[in-house]
């Protein structure tokens, strides 16, 4: 058995937009197309690979054309085609996989090399799981979804078997799987996997970067640091709570100077930029807002990305109000939006020894740390 891999990239890939096709575009910092190359390329059982790419395009596609390569058709079906003419004479097995599906596993390559000891192709396939409907002229009809699959590449195939039922099927160019089947041999469904899914639309590439993502593992740390000035008013609010004063904080919303910190330290811990990224200032549907809603945003984008928020410590600084008497409420306030137990939420207050801006009493200041720990996923 002498396994080869054609991986097509020959397509326009214009559809996901942007100024160069998918399988050139970045995903995680490299190509997409090089992340399932370098599965193939590195996959002990397959003994070459072969590139298919847009004919003319050596110098857009640089490294890649500088390997092994043919140029594609004008149909995926034609670079098929191509790919399989341009395979070296003893290659017993093929794998034809697009380029637009990056999540390839080495583990779903298994698969489908065990498949082919006893079938003449094999192919990944997931379940349909949800409800499917067809919209007719009279309305909405049932479809039974049971049998249904979504079928994936690679697809591997005995590569006689396929060039015979390509021959048979001449020019009706219909796809692979279905001329192998057309010739009266079996083709066997592996599981398929959820990170294999294509890149069709802009969206794809952070839905399959975050699929592709490994569990995190480690901590993360971030830090946040925020001012607000004084401006006239009868109170500031500070981690939620309201603390009378002979002056107010000047801010877009409730200027929660501390929580606009902690907040920050989040998205710092997430690397995902800061709270003027996120709430651009001077947008009216922030105007006056609570803090907590920026908070609950940060924290969310934490659990989005598999992490919760571990433990803060908040550092307010300020020669007035005096924040002792209000120090158990502001951390009570901050355990509850945050859900940490109260011994993991530090807050400190301190004076400048009036020195500085806080010093002369023209605004409070406030810095964070923040610790994200990865959720514990079950097995
Ligand atoms: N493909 C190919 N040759 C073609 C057309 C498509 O090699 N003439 C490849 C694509 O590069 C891709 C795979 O077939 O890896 C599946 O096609 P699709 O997802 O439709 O990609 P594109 O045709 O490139 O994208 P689009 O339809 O958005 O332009
Ligand atoms: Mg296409």
């Amino acid at each position: 058995m002498r396994t080869a891999a054609l991986i097509l990239a020959a397509g326009a890939g214009r559809r996901t937009g942007g100024d160069r096709p998918k399988q050139l575009q970045d995903l995680m910092g490299r190509p997409l197309l090089s992340w399932s190359l370098e599965v193939l390329n590195r996959h002990p059982a397959i003994a070459e690979t072969v590139l298919v790419i847009p004919p003319g395009a050596e110098t857009d596609y640089g490294a890649f054309a500088a390997g092994r390569h043919v140029p594609g058709g004008d149909t995926r079906t034609l670079s098929v085609r191509a790919g399989l003419a341009a395979l070296s004479d003893d290659v017993t097995h093929v794998l034809i996989h697009d380029a637009a599906r990056p999540g390839l596993t080495p583990g779903l390559v298994d698969r489908l090399l065990s498949a082919m000891d006893t079938a003449a192709a094999a192919a990944p396939a997931l379940p349909v799981v949800d409800a499917l409907k067809r919209q007719t002229p009279s309305g909405l009809t049932g479809v039974d979804r049971s049998g249904l699959y979504r079928v994936q590449t690679p697809q591997a195939f005995r590569l006689d078997a396929l060039k015979s039922a390509l021959e048979a099927s001449g020019d009706d160019l219909v796809d692979d799987l279905a001329a192998v089947e057309a010739t009266g041999l079996e083709v066997i469904l592996v599981p398929g996997e959820d990170r294999n899914m294509k890149v069709t639309h802009a969206s794809d590439f952070d839905l399959v970067a975050r699929l592709m993502a490994p569990p995190a593992t480690a901590p993360r740390i971030g830090s946040g640091f925020d001012v607000h000035a004084f401006a006239p008013g009868d109170g500031v609010v500070l981690c939620g709570v309201t603390i009378p004063h002979a002056q107010g904080l000047a801010g877009f919303s409730d200027a929660d100077v501390a929580w606009h910190a902690l907040t920050d330290a989040i998205f710092g811990a997430l690397a995902l930029g800061d709270l003027g990224d996120h709430f651009p200032p001077g947008d009216p549907a922030w105007k006056g807002v609570s803090s907590e809603v920026f908070l609950r945003h940060a924290l969310a984008l934490a659990a989005e990305r598999g992490y919760r928020l571990a433990s803060c410590d908040l550092t307010v600084i300020c020669e007035a109000p005096k924040l002792k008497p209000h120090r158990e409420a502001m951390r009570l306030r901050t355990a509850e939006v945050t859900g940490l137990p109260l011994d993991a939420v530090s807050l400190k207050a301190t004076t400048t020894e009036g020195l500085g801006f806080t010093g002369r009493r023209e605004g409070i200041a406030a810095q964070a740390l923040s610790v994200l720990v990865p959720e514990v996923r079950a097995p």
